[in-house]
């Protein structure tokens, strides 16, 4: 098991685009962020293959989400089926928050829908226990426009990192 951060490239390969051209807007806003610097692709590797994805975001244009400085975003937290339930979501997930400390980042958000309690479950677990508010929009999901899309309520949580 090697948990690695990797390129837009391999991001929009796991994602199933050949280009970056024939991404969808939210794939072409994580490959932007990624190139720039503002976003890291963190990977879970399970015999060279690819089976666990986690996305920060460093900067975004809601504070409340990440502020640059003090607050990060997570999000795009998938582990692939087969792997779920073995610790390695987990696994991923305090390497990244470490990885957060170690810039001197001092909390991390993450969104969870209010309906998926074992979500909810995982994220108390690992110490994001403070609900910020209630959000209809996604600032990571965005239209044509690279305008965050609309979408039914859910939470935004906060753990402190020290
Ligand atoms: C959420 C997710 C990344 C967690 O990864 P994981 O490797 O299964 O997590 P771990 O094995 O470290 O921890 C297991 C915990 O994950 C949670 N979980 C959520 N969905 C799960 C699933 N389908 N199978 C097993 N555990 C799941 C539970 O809280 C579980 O703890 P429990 O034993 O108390 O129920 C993974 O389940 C997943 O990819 N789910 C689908 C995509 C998703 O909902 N992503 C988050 C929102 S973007």
């Amino acid at each position: 098991m090697v948990i690695t951060t990797a390129s837009k490239e391999e991001m929009l390969s796991l994602w199933e685009y050949n280009s970056y051209r024939e991404a969808s807007p939210t794939a072409r806003f994580f490959a932007d962020n990624i190139a720039s610097g503002n976003a890291e692709f963190w990977k879970i590797d399970e015999s060279g293959e690819t089976i666990g994805e986690l996305y920060v975001f460093f900067d975004l244009a809601d504070k409340a989400f990440a502020d640059g400085k003090t607050t990060a975003y997570l999000c795009a937290f998938r582990i692939k089926k087969e792997y779920r339930g073995k610790g390695l979501g987990s696994r991923l997930m305090e390497h990244v928050l470490a990885d957060l400390r170690e810039r001197g980042f001092s909390a991390a958000t993450i969104g969870v829908d209010s309906t998926e309690e074992q979500n909810i479950r995982l994220y108390h677990r690992q110490g994001f226990t403070e609900k910020i508010k209630d959000c209809f929009a996604d600032p990571c999901d965005v239209d044509e426009d690279m305008k965050p899309k609309a979408c039914e309520c859910y939470w935004l949580l906060k753990k402190e990192l020290w």
